[in-house]
């Protein structure tokens, strides 16, 4: 049985703790939650009560007892939590966005692929956006002309998130565009390829420095095509979080506003049709009301992936490291290297940046 410790028992800590516990409960994974630590040692001791294992006081007295670990805390902490986790060989699970910064985004991609490992870019499992990233591969549909992301939700340092952490440069590294739509600038990549052009407009509004609540970017490709990407932080507390994406082809418009299970609108010459997901069907067996389980199952498909790839692979480092997990650190190293030109263009007035 894979032994895991949860550095970091805050928002997404404690959702990956809920999904980790239905998933061993289920005898889902061959894996149980048995160690917490967290800054904050409340936290630590609720998410242990709650969903199980041990509250540690040091993050090396955790990293003593657990085969495999979930970084979850804010931001800025991820690198040492990384670093001293890959320092002995334990597979890890880590949040995005790596890193406040690009340097060291490289530095805790570094540290990851020293080991098995798989980054929390969740879009990359969402069915809806499989499906789109399918429907544009398989070129059924032309040549992609343009694509467009909007993403807004409220400003996070209220409500469901109430996280002062995210008002604070030096810790989240900026606003809507580095902590939301990292997730969108991804979906973008993996779906379009990488641009090789970014220029963009952000403003802070809402009276954080260095927080941007406001951004507008377009990503210009090699072969004519263009994406934007509309990223807002607001006040309207009823809108958590969304999604919408269309991407024009030449045949086709493909479009979505839902960031899961969908569904994929497709408009052709012939009519518009709809491709429908469904959560995996083993969530089914979760012991929480449908509407929780579907929304945890987002987060319950990729932990589940992760710990079944780990429980195929004999040595916790080494060249086997390579194999296991997905999304990886250079997929997100590839969209920290565009969020960062995003930033730079912004602070150069909106000038058009190369993507080397
Ligand atoms: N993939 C997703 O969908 C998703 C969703 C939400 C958050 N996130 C990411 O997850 C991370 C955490 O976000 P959150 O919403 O859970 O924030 P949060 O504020 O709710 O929790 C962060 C926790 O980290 C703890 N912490 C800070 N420094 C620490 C350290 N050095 N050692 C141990 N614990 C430490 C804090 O005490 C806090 O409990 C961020 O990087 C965020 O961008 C990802």
């Amino acid at each position: 049985m894979i032994r895991i410790g949860l550095v970091g028992c805050g928002h997404i800590g404690t959702v990956h703790a809920v999904a980790l516990q239905q998933l061993t409960d289920a005898g889902l994974v061959d894996a149980r939650l048995t160690a917490t630590f967290d800054d904050d040692p409340g936290r630590a001791a609720k998410v242990a009560r709650h969903q199980g294992g041990e509250p540690y006081d040091t993050l090396g007295g955790l990293l003593d007892e657990v085969d495999a670990v979930w970084v979850c805390t804010w931001t800025a902490a991820h690198l040492a939590a990384v670093e001293a986790a890959a320092d002995r060989g334990l597979p890890i699970f880590c949040e995005k966005p790596l890193a406040p910064d690009l340097d060291t985004a490289t530095s805790v991609a570094a540290a990851l692929e020293r080991v098995p490992h798989q980054v929390g870019l969740v879009l990359r499992w969402a069915p809806v956006f499989r499906n789109l990233a399918d429907a544009v591969a398989s070129g059924e549909y032309g040549r992609v002309l343009a694509a467009v992301m909007r993403d807004d939700q409220y400003f996070p340092v209220q409500g469901l998130y109430g996280s002062t952490w995210r008002g604070d440069e030096r810790l989240a590294g900026g606003g809507t565009v580095i902590e939301h739509s990292i997730h969108d600038v991804d979906v973008l990549r993996w779906t379009l390829g990488d641009p090789v052009e970014v220029s963009a407009r952000t403003a802070s509004r809402f009276g954080y420095p260095g927080i941007e609540d406001t951004a507008a970017a377009t990503f210009a490709f090699a072969d004519g095509s263009v994406a934007q990407l509309t990223s807002v932080w607001h006040q309207v507390l009823s809108r958590e979080s969304s999604r919408r994406l269309e991407v024009f082809c030449e045949k086709a418009l493909l479009w979505t506003d839902d960031d899961y299970l969908g569904p994929l609108h497709v408009e052709t010459d012939d009519g518009e049709r709809l491709i429908e997901s469904e959560p995996p069907g083993w969530s089914s067996s979760f012991t929480l009301p449908a509407v929780y389980a579907k929304a945890l199952a987002q987060y319950a498909e990729p932990s589940k992936a992760f710990l079944d790839s780990l429980s195929r692979v004999e040595t916790r480092a080494g060249p086997q490291a390579s194999a296991v997990g997905h999304p990886r650190a250079a997929d997100a190293l590839s969209a920290h290297r565009l969020v960062d030109l995003v930033y730079r263009s912004a602070a150069d007035g909106g000038a058009p940046k190369s993507v080397r």
